[in-house]
């Protein structure tokens, strides 16, 4: 192996090499860029420069193919198996783990390796030692991926296994050899044996590419990056895995012969990288069980931030023999135990499913589930995003499916466990009339949803509505969703305007009315009155109009009257208003509906006025959200104009939708579905409110 530095990519020979030398170099600089790139992090050649390298030594070996070695890097793709994947039986077994649930889980794990320790402490003096002084710890992430066991022989190598029962597995030496993070020869003095284990895995950020990818082809896409790295390795052709991006990390050492190895997990990690695996950077040690504790917390916040998913983190005792020593309670070693985080997906049975219509008319199909539980939180609903996914995913009534959770998030369903059909799973046929009012649905333009046009359409009134008195908009105290309904089931309310009109007399005929919650509700709705532009323009639910956009509108126009009268070149030049926005606006604005409403409003009382504001807020550019763009969805500790006043402030910035440009969504309770889904799309890491403040104090 080459011990001097890699060249720049360019063949800066004074003498010419005789092919076999000139070969074995090739692949010694190959090699060496390759542990830069994928174990150093650092690369010092552009990816173009590597291939040139690779090409000149494919020629070489084109030419002399007795040059070609196992070590080689053009042989990271090889032919497909003849006869499917030949069994391997592991030299060790390859464990599992113990999981905890909780740091009081892990506490008790703590507590029961004392004691065990204490009560062997006689035949075992290293046990003692750990109970009298207390041992170190190292913590790593628990990378949801699949486990893979690579040897080595001599330092080339040879064969690669997945876990398989943990005593065989499948010998895919073919497919990991095309993983370039897997190295084909080891770095340093080679010796006689090594078997190491790893967790092979998509990156996240891969895997919502290459599911966008097959989903815009029109083939199945993924439920998880799980099942999409198990498929890939899995492939009878390498060629097929070489197209995945899949990459591992390595952890432990299964056997050796002839190595000196490392005593502890912590110099074992080290001793890996040094021998030319990735490793994960985010492992630690500790000698405190608590820092441990809150180092594990910290990742259970920040887990939407990594480039992996995790399922957990485990905590290792740090001293090899020690760990050895306390053996093993079945398939789980006693000194390693997960740190589960609260669970993200949970398979249960399709039933049935309902549909839903939106304010905008919009048709949702959403999945009504046998119920099962995640993260603590039993599920009976999730939602299936539109009929094209539900068709591209191959979702049918009665399929088992992968239901996805990520923390407050609105459940959905992933995908079908195409493993458990029985057969009798049926076709799920998309509506062609609207279940509320039996109008024909139609399709938008460049639009998957069906839409409901029918402006008098029930299902469609009863949700802006519903809207207009949210939160977020009129806030009206106590006119509730069973409530509007009830007002429309009566007649007495056929608008928004008409909630302006409600007397007493006309709340007390109705059921459940008594004369106090009737002056309540009253007193709601006058109260309301009083509401900024910007709830209105926010309640009036104009298409494409969220909180930033109606903001902004407010402090443009600082009238309704105003906006009334707004034509498209002025909109356009509002910060925070793109070109849709103002289409959508001007359109509302001209319509006699949207006219004959505002009239209504407005002669009941309904007319915020404010100071006119054009000049847009300089935004501080060395703030520690300077340059990120965030989306806030759902109700949060504090009202939103607090939350995008202290997100503008460290100069940060707020959009009302989630685009390829989000940074960050921000989700509080209740969160808007399809925020959710286009954040799930695009892989934007969702966070909590205490996620943000953790991050960005
Ligand atoms: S240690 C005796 N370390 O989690 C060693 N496992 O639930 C036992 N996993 O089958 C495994 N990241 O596939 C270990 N840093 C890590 C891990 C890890 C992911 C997986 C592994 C294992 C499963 C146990």
């Amino acid at each position: 192996m080459a011990k001097k530095s890699p060249s720049k990519g360019r063949p800066d020979r004074q003498i010419a090499l005789d092919p076999a030398e000139r070969a074995a170099q090739l692949r010694a600089e190959l090699n060496e860029h390759s542990y830069r790139y994928h174990v150093q992090d650092d690369p010092s050649i552009s990816d173009a420069q590597y291939d040139a390298l690779l090409v000149e030594l494919r020629a070489l070996e084109a030419q002399r193919p007795e040059l070609i070695t196992i070590d080689s890097p053009t042989q990271r793709v090889g032919a497909p198996a003849a006869a499917g994947f030949a069994k391997v039986r592991h030299v060790r077994p390859i464990l599992s783990l113990s999981n905890a649930f909780s740091a009081d889980d892990v506490r008790a794990w703590r507590d029961r390796l004392i004691k065990y320790a204490e009560s062997r402490a006689a035949d075992l003096p290293l046990l003692k030692a750990m109970a009298d002084l207390g041992a170190s710890l190292v913590v790593e992430p628990k990378i949801d991926g699949l486990t893979v066991v690579l040897t080595y022989e001599n330092g080339v190598f040879v064969q690669g296994a997945t876990r398989g029962d943990g005593a065989v597995g499948e010998d895919i030496t073919a497919n990991l050899r095309t993983l370039k993070s897997v190295p084909l020869v080891l770095r340093g003095a080679p010796a006689k044996r090594l078997v190491v284990r790893g967790e092979a895995f998509v990156p996240l950020a891969d895997f919502a590419k290459m599911n966008a990818q097959l989903q815009s082809a029109g083939e199945k896409t993924f439920a998880n990056p799980r099942n999409f790295a198990a498929g890939a390795l899995r492939q009878i052709d390498p060629a097929l895995t070489a197209k995945r991006p899949l990459t591992a990390y390595f952890y432990s050492i299964v056997a050796a012969e002839g190595y000196d190895l490392p005593t502890t997990q912590w110099d074992t990690l080290q001793w890996l990288k040094q021998l030319g695996f990735p490793v994960s950077d985010i492992s630690r040690r500790f000698t405190e069980l608590e820092k441990t504790l809150a180092y594990c917390e910290r990742y259970a916040v920040k887990r939407d931030s990594l480039r992996f998913e995790v399922d957990g983190m485990v905590i290792k005792l740090d001293d090899l023999a020690l760990a050895e020593a306390l053996g093993y309670v079945g398939k789980d070693p006693r000194g390693a135990v997960a740190v589960k985080f609260a669970a993200r997906e949970a398979t249960t049975v399709l039933r049935d499913v309902a549909i839903s219509i939106g304010r905008t008319g919009n048709i949702t199909p959403a999945a009504v589930l046998d119920p099962v539980q995640i993260g603590g939180i039993t599920i009976v609903n999730a939602t299936l995003h539109n009929f094209d996914d539900i068709a591209r995913k191959d979702i049918r009534m009665g399929d088992r499916v992968v239901v996805k959770r990520a923390g407050d998030v609105i459940p959905y369903v992933a995908g079908p466990v195409v493993s458990a059909r029985t057969g009798a799973e049926k076709a799920i046929v998309p509506p062609t009339h609207c279940p509320f009012c039996g109008t024909e649905l139609v399709r938008r333009e460049g639009e998957v949803a069906l839409y409901c046009l029918n402006d008098e359409c029930p299902g469609k009134v009863d949700r802006a509505m519903q809207h207009f008195v949210s939160r977020g908009a009129m806030d009206i105290e106590g006119l509730g969703e069973k409530i509007v309904a009830q007002l429309i089931e009566a007649g007495l309310i056929a608008d928004v305007a008409d909630i302006y009109a409600l007397r007493q007399e006309q709340l007390l005929a109705l059921e459940k009315f008594a004369e106090k919650k009737a002056q309540n509700l009253l007193e709601a709705i006058a109260v309301s009155k009083q509401r900024p532009l910007e709830r209105l323009l926010i309640g009036l639910g104009i298409r494409h109009v969220g909180e930033v956009a109606a903001r902004a509108l407010a402090r443009y126009y600082g009238s309704i009257d105003a906006v009334l009268a707004a034509n498209l070149e002025d909109v356009q030049q509002i910060d925070g208003v793109g070109p849709t926005i103002a289409e959508s606006i001007v359109d509302w604005a001209q319509r006699d509906s949207t006219r004959a409403l505002i009239a209504k409003l407005q002669a009941a009382g309904v007319d915020p006025q404010q100071d006119v504001q054009r000049a847009p807020a300089a935004a501080d550019l060395s703030g520690p959200l300077a340059g990120k763009v965030f989306v806030i969805t759902g109700t949060l500790s504090q009202s939103r104009e607090e939350i995008a006043a202290w997100i503008e402030a460290r100069g940060g910035k707020i959009t009302d939708s989630v685009s390829k440009k989000t940074s960050y969504v921000v989700i509080g309770e209740a969160p808007g579905q399809s925020k959710v889904t286009k954040a799930t799309q695009l892989s934007i890491p969702m966070i909590g409110e205490d996620a943000l403040r953790a991050l960005f104090p």
